[in-house]
């Protein structure tokens, strides 16, 4: 028996209709078109609106989606591991929330946050399941109402984020095709750069977290943007040469949509040409955990078997990371 290794059968994303745009953004804070798509790359995000919805609604329809197209019934799946920064509740997991909407009966599902490297992560975690040899078909969703922690009066932040996400199955190939290598790294020291201050045990909610606007996501731009250039790009050149990849081996560049100028980075880093980068940050903006499912299922019909693609993220915590995988199936 060959090795096993864990690919992607499939991908469906999922996001809100409602449109978000830089226009609109010129009506809330003191900003306008030209500073945000020159600094950042983003037109416009989608929003979710409306009571009663949570990242397990876009979660779940992505899910369903899946395992409709890939003819999956969802008694078959073993785990599904959600990636969100974002979850409907602090307890439970919002995988919990999402099996039981689609119906994952003999599933077991659990979250994982690590910031916007989050997908990436459990992509790497639920990899382990089917290499292993123990599952035969894990779901990695990852999906964030990242508007649910905007404060759209500060313009260092609401100009960045979108909601949205994306799920892909995974199961055992053994013809060579699948995830290769990965290589992960997080620091916590990174925390005081990019965090939500309450909310969590060391300050929980109270009337006063409340008034100083504490629940909404804090970022020093900068330090972040510094640290992301440097490690992104750093750990994508790290997994191609521990690989012996050239830049003309590499097919496609699916990195995490945080900054137009820190993609650029990453990209020119690994000699690659931006025709074989992934980008559609001028339409969803930062979606945290869903930005690389997005880019993978709106690529997935320009992919082709034994495509060589690198997965690549930074995020809060810090969390960085690289996936190298051979892609695995033709466009239907
Ligand atoms: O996804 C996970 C990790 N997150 C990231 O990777 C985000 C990393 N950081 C960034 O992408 C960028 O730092 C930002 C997009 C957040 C900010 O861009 P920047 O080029 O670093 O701008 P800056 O913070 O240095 O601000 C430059 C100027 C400042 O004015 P002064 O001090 O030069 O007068 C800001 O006050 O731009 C001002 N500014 C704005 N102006 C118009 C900040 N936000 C805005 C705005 N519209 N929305």
């Amino acid at each position: 028996m060959g090795k096993i290794n864990a690919a992607i059968t499939g991908i469906q994303g999922n996001v809100p209709n409602d449109l978000l745009t830089n226009k609109d953004l010129e009506k809330l804070v003191d900003t306008n078109d030209e500073w945000i798509f020159s600094r950042t790359g983003i037109k416009e995000r989608h929003i979710q609106k409306g009571e009663g919805l949570a990242t397990s609604d876009m979660a779940a329809e992505a899910v369903k989606g899946l395992l409709e197209k890939t003819n999956t019934d969802p008694l078959d799946i073993d785990l599904l591991i959600c990636a969100t920064v974002t979850p409907d509740f602090v307890f439970p997991a919002t995988g919990n929330v999402v099996s039981d909407k689609v119906g994952l009966k003999n599933a077991w599902s659990f979250d994982l946050n690590a910031a916007c490297s989050g997908f990436i992560y459990a992509l790497s975690v639920g990899s382990q399941f089917i290499e292993t040899g123990k599952y035969k078909k894990v779901i990695v969703v990852g999906a964030d109402k990242m508007s649910s922690i905007i404060d759209y009066t500060d313009r260092t932040t609401c100009i960045i984020f979108g909601d949205g996400g994306g799920a892909v199955l995974l199961e055992p190939n053994e013809e060579g095709y699948g995830i290769i290598d990965s290589i992960m790294h997080a620091d916590g020291s990174g925390r005081e750069y990019l965090h939500q201050k309450a909310g969590g045990s060391l300050k929980p909610a109270s009337h006063e977290t409340v008034d100083a606007k504490e629940h909404f996501v804090y970022q020093e731009g900068k330090s972040v943007f510094k640290f992301a250039v440097s490690n992104m790009a750093d750990v994508s050149a790290k997994i191609m040469e521990q690989n012996n990849l050239k830049s003309e081996d590499v097919d496609w560049l699916v990195p995490h949509q945080a900054n137009l100028r820190i993609i650029d980075a990453t990209s020119r880093r690994m000699g690659l040409d931006s025709s074989k980068v992934m980008i559609n940050i001028q339409n969803y903006g930062n979606t945290t955990n869903g930005t690389i499912p997005l880019c993978l299922w709106e690529w997935e019909n320009k992919l082709k078997k034994g495509d060589t693609l690198i997965l690549s993220a930074f995020g809060g915590g810090f969390t960085w990371g690289a996936i190298y995988l051979k892609w695995a199936y033709d466009p239907s």
